[in-house]
């Protein structure tokens, strides 16, 4: 524990990272205006104040409360257990962090966590109205809706009533109990086809953007030149308008197995390790150089 009064050697950016055109705009549509400039979209997951305050500091452009915090954080085995107050809480921990560092904060994305959003638009409404009053500048749902497609129905209701939505599609580790395991989406021409007209589907919706996790790299490339929003890919290869990782993953410090996506930042080419700033820096340089993700972190 150190003094509070301080300065806070977390927030403290050495060397700031430019930021790109566009950071006058907020929420979606600076990531949408990343997107038709063509930069790529840097976006971290996180859950605290100290680290919301580093990621900003070193120029992350958006930052996902992700209901990984039941694995990362709560030590679950999956993101099943997350609780909307849970959600609630770590939420309101990253915006006050964000916000107390420079200008642009990184746009704040936050999970609607699993049984959340299923029952009715009203109840997903009030559940996304709860992380917004908490900070959160767009809610986050998982996968289509098989069923009638309940989902749109759900995301346009939202939309309609001005809480922007990230779509997310591939593996949707909420419902990892029915796809039996942590693997690769859209593979085969039906399952394919299939994803495409799901995205295109959630951005008729309204969807603002569309996480892409575990799909193949063509097919990620593939879905994101056939929408107008922003894609951001996670196991999706280098053809997405954006990158998001698991905080604790790119900090090596996850001690379930490592996924092949996944790079601990961590480590320089020489070995030297790097601080968590530092580590942190080198994802975003990587991710607006395009040299990550690389052909061994992707899928075909
Ligand atoms: O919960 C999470 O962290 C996520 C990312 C893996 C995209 O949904």
């Amino acid at each position: 524990m150190t003094d509070a009064s301080a300065p806070n050697p977390m927030t403290v950016d050495p060397v700031p990272t430019p930021r790109p055109r566009g950071t006058s705009l907020s929420g979606v549509a600076r990531l949408q205006a990343l997107r038709d400039d063509g930069r790529r979209i840097v976006m971290l997951t996180c859950y605290d104040a100290s680290f919301a305050g580093l990621c900003s500091a070193v120029g992350v452009d958006t930052l996902l409360v992700g209901d990984s915090l039941g694995m990362v954080i709560q030590g679950e085995s999956s993101t099943v257990p997350v609780t909307v107050e849970q959600m609630r809480y770590h939420v309101a921990c990253v915006a006050r962090g964000a916000a107390s560092a420079a200008p642009p904060s990184p746009v704040l994305v936050a999970d609607l966590p699993f049984g959340s959003y299923h029952a009715s638009p009203h109840v997903a409404q009030a559940n996304a109205a709860t992380l917004m009053q908490a900070g959160a500048e767009v809610v986050k749902v998982e996968g289509a809706g098989r069923d009638n497609g309940w989902l749109f129905e759900v995301v346009a209701f939202l939309v309609d009533r001005g809480i922007p939505v990230c779509g997310h599609l591939g593996l949707t580790p909420q419902s990892v109990a029915q796809i039996g395991g942590y693997r690769v989406q859209g593979r085969g021409d039906d399952a394919a086809e299939r994803l495409l007209a799901d995205a295109l589907a959630l951005e008729r919706a309204g969807v603002s953007m569309l996480v892409l996790e575990m799909v193949p790299s063509a097919l990620a490339a593939r879905i994101t030149g056939a929408l107008r929003i922003p894609t951001i890919g996670i196991g999706a290869g280098p053809g997405c308008s954006g990158q998001v990782l698991v905080l604790h993953d790119l900090l090596g410090v996850y001690p379930g197995r490592k996924a092949r996506f996944v790079r601990d930042f961590t480590r320089d080419a020489d070995g030297t390790v790097r601080g968590p700033a530092d580590a942190i820096r080198a994802y975003v340089d990587a991710v607006r150089d395009g040299s990550f993700p690389a052909p061994e972190h992707t899928f075909d």
